[in-house]
């Protein structure tokens, strides 16, 4: 290993660089791998490849494929050993990882299929001691793993070693986290689906491979990201056991890095440059440890927390607190379309034009509405001109069961009434297909358009209780999900196309949108990254030059008040019509009660970050709210880590 961390990175315990996008970590690692292979090949000798499954990994592997077709790199002489397979899944199922690396790597590189280690799924189970035994002997006669690619899942396992998974684990097999279950929910259809039991190589294994490369994707990562690289070594973050191992480094993109100490707390690591956010971010940060309204910080609560040098630099606390404070009210708006004729030179809209036209765009049915419903029935009540598009059919989401249910009311409704039953011939193929398919069979074409339906429906009924002119909700039903599944999009010019055309028939004054911080081969980091690419087609257009972009909380987690830069207050009648709007969307409501009463619905997911973000505005010391939907300048968002 190289050289010692710098001041940055002082907290950190496994050697780290932060990327601005997953594409250009995935070069870099695998030009690295590249170089073994290449020099291995030199030397006649093999190399031996640990791989890993799932959403994070799926750009390294095209990176890979790449280098194979346009750079002769060849994989005649890799040995792969995978991390893990589903316990009871055989390798043509679609959801097996052994299918998985067909898919995504095994299939368009000339490795030789003897040379391919994936657990078996089906090994029965008084065999599977002694199969993970020979498992392991496999990899030590082929003299051990060269570099091991690792993922980090949210429970902070590598590969399936889940919480409790001692450091001198080995390859065995184990049941899978509750969270583990629910993040495959979406592949398997239904957290139902998926498989209890997993067989894994263990930490141990995993810390006997010579390099390590552990990447991960997304804000959704950020948290565990950081317990695994700043947090004391536990079983109950396996990942962190990578502390460990000499030769482990860690790619993230900024999204998964954004809680580790040097970005979260940067004042900690040295000394920084007092940009405004930074010391909104400070000041905010400040109030919420110690509990106290803004207002009411004293000289000694910032010096006694390391922020002296913001006082030193400030003045004193008195003015700074009045300046914090002043900000945070500033962002705070009932008119999120401009308020007219008003004074807006403290408002985050400008007030002119007094009625605008406003896009909003939604990567599935649903995200924008559990983001900003309350804005958008405000926005549709102030009289703004509002077109809804939702960029998908989110037909991939939509549960058999659900189907079934929309094809026997159809059924019944053909048999009374002779007017649609032009429509059953389809009606009964798609009865058919729905039930010749074997529970885990990806959809066919019909089913899915079928299901698309049934989600377009519930976005329209959603939109009706908005108050949205049902011609301007539109389903641009974009390609690159139409023709794609979940890890496997692919967006292409045309999606950009359909994108960009909208825009420029619309000319919107503001634009609303999602997913600057989510996983990039997600929906809704695709969509996120092609919208912004549309836009910056459109960067010299005039209407562009005076448009608004905003950035709408994802479901996820609340933002704190320092991130945002409007704040739209809703009252409780509000926030009863946000939640009616979202229960239309029945079809995405879990499919596991018993998990819902866990980890909650998405919609009670998104009323308790409303109402939290209210009352951390309430504990700052600004005026009290029922609930409140966040949003940022996407401007500003790009340049959070520069
Ligand atoms: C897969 C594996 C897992 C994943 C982890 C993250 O072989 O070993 O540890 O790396 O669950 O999954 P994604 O990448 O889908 O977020």
């Amino acid at each position: 290993m190289g050289s010692l961390p710098s001041e940055a990175e002082q907290y950190e315990r496994i050697r780290t660089t932060v990327f601005q996008s997953a594409e250009s970590a995935v070069r870099l690692v695998a030009a690295s791998i590249a170089r073994l292979m290449w020099k291995r090949a030199a030397e006649g000798r093999t190399a031996v490849l640990g791989l890993a499954t799932g959403s994070t990994p799926v750009k390294l592997y095209r990176e890979l494929i790449r280098l194979h077709r346009d750079e002769g790199l060849s994989f005649s002489n890799v040995v792969t050993f995978n991390l893990d397979e589903y316990y009871g899944l055989p390798p043509h199922h679609p959801e097996s990882y052994r299918h998985f690396m067909e898919v995504q790597l095994f299939d368009h590189v000339d490795i030789s299929p003897e040379n391919i280690h994936v657990p078996d799924g089906l090994i029965s189970r008084s065999e599977v001691f002694g199969y993970c035994q020979e498992y392991e002997r496999k990899i030590l006669a082929t003299g051990g793993i060269d570099v091991q690619i690792l993922g980090i899942g949210r429970t902070g396992h590598i590969g399936f070693n889940e919480p409790g998974s001692g450091v001198d684990s080995r390859t065995r097999m184990v049941a899978l986290d509750r969270l583990t279950r629910r993040d495959a929910a979406r592949d398997f259809r239904g957290e139902e689906n998926v498989p209890a039991y997993a067989i894994t190589m263990g930490v141990g294994t995993i810390l006997e491979a010579k390099e390590l490369a552990l990447l991960a994707w997304g804000e959704s990562k950020a948290a565990i990201v950081r317990e695994a690289i700043e947090g004391p070594q536990i079983d109950t973050v396996p990942a962190s056991f990578l502390q460990r191992h000499p030769n482990c480094q860690c790619y993230l993109d900024e999204a998964a890095a954004r809680e580790l100490t040097r970005f979260r707390f940067p004042w900690k690591v040295g000394p920084v440059d007092w940009t405004p956010s930074l010391t909104r971010k400070a000041v905010v940060s400040l109030a919420s440890d110690l509990h106290k309204p803004v207002l009411r910080l004293r000289d000694e609560d910032y010096a006694e927390n390391g922020l002296a040098t913001l006082i030193l630099e400030t003045g004193s606390a008195y003015s700074l607190n009045i300046r914090i404070f002043n900000e945070l009210q500033h962002t705070i708006t009932g008119w999120p379309g401009g308020k007219p004729n008003a004074d807006d030179s403290n408002r985050p809209v400008p007030a002119v034009p007094g009625q605008k036209r406003v896009l909003v765009f939604g990567p599935e049915p649903l995200d924008a509405e559990l983001g900003m419903a309350g804005t958008l029935h405000r926005l549709r009540g102030h009289q703004h001109e509002v077109t809804f598009a939702y960029l998908t059919s989110g037909n991939l989401g939509v549960p058999d069961n659900e189907a079934r249910m929309a094809i026997s009311l159809l059924h019944e409704l053909s048999a009374d009434r002779p007017m649609v039953s032009q429509g059953k011939d389809r009606l009964e193929l798609l009865s058919d297909e729905l039930e010749k398919k074997a529970a885990f069979d990806e959809d066919s074409r019909v089913l899915r358009q079928f299901k698309g339906l049934i989600r377009k429906a519930e976005a329209r009924a959603s939109c009706q209780v908005l108050g949205l002119d049902p011609s301007k909700v539109l389903f641009l039903d974009l390609p690159f999900y139409e023709k794609g599944r979940y890890r496997q999009f692919n967006a292409a010019d045309e999606d950009v196309t359909a994108v960009r055309e909208l825009c420029r028939r619309i000319q919107p004054h503001q634009i609303y949108l999602t997913g600057s911080g989510a996983e990039p081969g997600s929906v809704s980091g695709i969509s996120f990254r092609l919208v912004v690419s549309a836009l910056e087609e459109c960067a010299g257009e005039s209407w562009m030059k005076a448009c608004q972009v905003w950035l709408y909380a994802s479901g996820e987690r609340p933002w704190s008040p320092h991130e945002i830069e409007m704040a739209v207050p809703l009252s409780p009648a509000e926030l009863a019509v946000k939640l009616d709007c979202l229960y239309h969307h029945r079809s995405q409501r879990s499919q596991t009660p018993f998990l819902a009463t866990q980890s909650g619905e998405s919609w009670q997911q998104a009323e308790n970050n409303n109402r939290s973000t209210a009352q951390h505005y309430d504990r700052l010391g600004l005026a009290e709210y029922e609930a409140i939907e966040s949003f940022r300048c996407h401007k500003d968002a790009e340049s959070r880590f520069s």
